[in-house]
């Protein structure tokens, strides 16, 4: 990064540099001879020159780092000092992920048609889909955790590729990755599962247990993923290493290498905790979905087994104790939606109540959970999630109305 200082500021082995803009030639006192300043003799120097500014390169932070390191960085800082972060109202913000959501599944369904018909991918339109999510997660994160749980496509191949490159990149961008690194996560989402387009469909598909040889096929679909990808010199490396190792495990139980800890890739990790939390909250041909704060639930306790326990409990407080979308039940017997989280107050989310007690749908009121609105003597709190049922598609309209 160039970064324009004072030239009290400028110090022994900082790089000055020339801007090829001429807009900043009129600037006054301006030092633009570059290269490596060697000694503090040089910088009085300059000083005594009369100068008073100049450009400088930056070094990188994440220069030098392995992804894998960089991950750590981000984790151990999110943890130290989480960050407030403006966002766009969430009405409005959720009428513009909505939109993204509908071409995201289109552009599932073409990669995914693409790929059984052995087309050549369109790549751009892949990361065009992968950055208008990542606008989204930047406008307002919880618009995507919401529509990830009550958007109405039933496809699980597509809803799911979409699902997971949405709660990658909301994680991504809980602990500050930068916006080229949260296209490519978008990216390794929305391809993760593209080799079970390889597997027999029967056994994809099948609503009952797997034999032991198809099982085994099964667990091939990471390596065809990658197979498929490779031939494409525009796909990013670190793509197509989430892909070949989103199901590692921690413990080095997961497969297809049996990668441990830090030798599993950044991004795979980050896959496998937005693909284990889409699957768990999903309805699958051979169970009911898990209610979202079960499921994270689950999921801590398949931490050092599944997943990293950092990892784990900061991809908990990025989500929330309740994440958006979640329908709740109050102390009043009424019910809610959660529309955004109270970052710092998970278990009091901004919310709307929608039902009464015997689930009949009652004037919509809004109730920001934080500010301990009352009910009679009795402060508001979530008792529990409940299961939307026949609500769940009804809910998304609760979730667009001002
Ligand atoms: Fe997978």
């Amino acid at each position: 990064m160039i970064k324009k200082i004072s030239i009290d500021e400028l110090e022994p082995g900082m790089e000055v540099v020339k801007l090829s803009s001429e807009m900043w030639e009129h600037l006054p006192h301006l030092y633009a001879e570059p290269g490596i300043i060697e000694s503090g003799e040089q910088v009085a120097r300059l000083k005594a020159e009369g100068y008073r500014q100049v450009f400088v390169q930056m070094k990188d932070e994440n220069r030098g780092l392995t992804d894998e390191q960089r991950l750590d960085q981000l984790i151990s800082n999110r943890e130290a000092a989480p960050a407030h972060k403006e966002r766009a109202p969430f009405p409005q913000a959720m009428k513009a992920t909505r939109v993204t959501y509908e071409s995201a599944m289109s552009c599932a369904m073409r990669i995914v048609n693409d790929a059984k018909l052995g087309r050549k991918m369109d790549y751009q339109a892949a990361v065009d889909t992968a950055s208008a999510i990542v606008d989204c997660a930047i406008r307002n994160p919880d618009t995507l955790v919401c529509l990830s749980k009550l958007s109405e496509f039933d496809d699980y191949t597509y809803t799911h590729s979409i699902n997971v490159a949405a709660i990658a990149v909301v994680f991504g961008e809980y602990i500050g990755m930068t916006r080229e690194e949260l296209v490519d996560l978008g990216m390794a989402g929305m391809m993760h599962d593209l080799g079970k387009t390889s597997v027999d469909q029967n056994i994809v598909n099948k609503p009952a247990k797997l034999t032991p040889e198809e099982f085994a096929e099964m667990r091939k679909h990471p390596a065809y993923g990658f197979v498929l990808l490779k031939s494409n010199p525009d796909i990013p490396s670190k793509v197509l290493e989430a892909v070949r190792l989103h199901h590692e495990k921690y413990n080095g139980s997961g497969y297809p290498s049996g990668l441990t800890r830090r030798e599993i890739p950044a991004f795979a990790r980050i896959i496998c905790l937005a693909d284990i939390y889409d699957a768990l909250t999903s309805n699958r041909c051979y169970r009911d979905a898990i209610l979202p704060n079960k499921a994270l639930g689950i999921m801590y306790g398949m931490r050092e087994q599944e997943f990293d326990p950092l990892e784990i409990q900061l991809f908990i407080k990025c989500l929330g104790i309740f994440p958006s979308g979640s329908l709740v039940q109050l102390n009043t017997g009424d019910y809610a939606v959660v529309r955004e989280s109270n970052p710092g107050k998970p278990l009091s989310p901004k919310i709307r109540v929608i039902l009464n007690k015997t689930m009949h749908p009652i004037r919509a009121r809004d109730v920001n959970l934080a500010d301990g609105v009352k009910s009679g003597d009795t402060e508001l709190e979530i008792i529990e999630c409940a299961d939307p049922g026949v609500y769940k598609k009804s809910l998304i309209n609760y979730m667009t109305a001002n």
